[in-house]
């Protein structure tokens, strides 16, 4: 157990107003924790602090090498009760990153405490309005003052929190994607599965020439043969072939998001056949020409579940269905929402309640 020193602001901000628009990630609560980690001594001094700038030398390795993970999930409210979905999951994906980026581990308990607490502490920062959460925003960063290439022998891990309405301003619209087929963004062996930012910076370009295009999104093909179909840039992808619903393997160079592994045990209990398998660009064009298309929706902690209206790919464009949201989208979306808001039960044993 971790033992966190509270300091509370003595200037709290003025929170957002139910009806007001939060955007994503844009606003942010009055508190974060921090917890320091020096070799030979560990993580230590866990505490939460009013949220604050850093002061950090200019040579802290962070800013030169990108040794430095992050997490996403969300807190909820319901009544006098707030909820995290799955934490554990987010603790054991920090460690996975971090043993990919040579960081100390973090133990899953300490993580879990830490986000739990600081919640906690702002939980009458938690929106209500339908769409909205707090969006919980765990990372590590490296800090020794030195400009050599090497693992950094002192990190900050810190939680900062930020009430949240839908990532996409469409919410449940459909979304445009853009299928990649100049750019990769991770190949075998490389830091793909890892939630880093370098991962984020090598995706920007080719969003930005998605959105010149119009499309919101880009997916990503795999970086080898740039034929097989990896990932959202901040979602996995599933698509509803025939009957059967169909999303890449775990292959190393995309992140196992836990969306995705919620959304395969609920289609499977609700006797789908999933498939988790290699699926090419080229296949969905086909299932397209043959009407197999069904649904195509990304999902992720952001944006829960979004559906997909419009896939481009080279010269074709294609709309899934009809263009607006599919059943299966519609009915993963409530489930998973109903679930993490408290308004389900929670058969599968997700939910955490914060303060117990
Ligand atoms: N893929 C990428 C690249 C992401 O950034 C995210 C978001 O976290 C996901 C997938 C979805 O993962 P999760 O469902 O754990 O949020
Ligand atoms: C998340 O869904 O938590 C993400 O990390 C997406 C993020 C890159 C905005």
């Amino acid at each position: 157990m971790l033992d966190i020193k509270i300091t509370k602001t003595t200037q709290p901000k003025a929170k957002p107003q139910p009806g007001d628009k939060l955007g994503f990630g844009k606003i942010f609560t009055d508190h974060m924790f921090i917890m320091n980690y020096t070799e030979g001594q560990g993580w230590h001094d866990p505490r939460i602090e009013p949220f604050q700038n850093l002061s950090l030398s200019p040579a802290a390795m962070v800013y030169h090498y990108g040794q430095e993970m992050f997490e996403g999930l969300k807190a909820y409210k319901n009544g006098d009760d707030v909820y995290l979905f799955r934490p554990d999951m987010n603790a054991k994906r920090t460690n996975a990153t971090n043993d990919r980026l040579v960081i100390p581990q973090l133990p899953i308990e300490d993580f879990v405490q830490a986000v739990s607490a600081i919640v906690d502490v702002d939980r009458d920062w938690i929106p209500t309005d339908p769409g909205t959460s707090l969006y919980i925003r765990p990372f590590i960063i490296a800090t020794d003052e030195f400009l050599g290439v090497a693992p950094s022998k002192t990190y900050l891990f810190m939680v900062i929190l930020s009430p949240s309405g839908a990532y996409y301003e469409s919410g449940l619209a459909p979304v445009g994607i853009w299928i990649e087929d100049e750019y990769v963004r991770a190949v075998r062996g490389g830091i793909g599965y890892a939630k880093t930012g370098g991962n984020y910076a090598a995706s920007l370009i080719a969003q930005q020439k998605a959105h010149d295009a119009g499309f919101s999104q880009v997916l990503w093909l795999d970086g080898v043969e740039r034929k097989y179909i990896e990932e959202v840039g901040a979602m996995n992808i599933f698509f509803k072939i025939d009957g059967k619903v169909v999303t890449p393997a775990l292959s190393g160079s995309i992140l196992p998001g836990i969306t995705r592994d919620s959304t395969i045990q609920l289609c499977k209990s609700w006797g789908y056949d999933v498939e988790e398998r290699k699926i090419s660009a080229d296949e969905l064009l086909e299932a397209q020409n043959n009407g197999k298309l069904e649904e195509v929706f990304g999902t992720g902690t952001a944006a829960v579940i979004s559906p997909v209206g419009k896939l481009r790919y080279k010269d074709t464009v294609m709309t899934i269905g009809d263009g607006t949201t599919g059943e299966l989208s519609m009915k993963l979306y409530d489930t998973i929402t109903g679930i993490q808001t408290g308004k389900l039960p929670d058969t599968l044993g997700w939910r955490v309640k914060v303060g117990e």
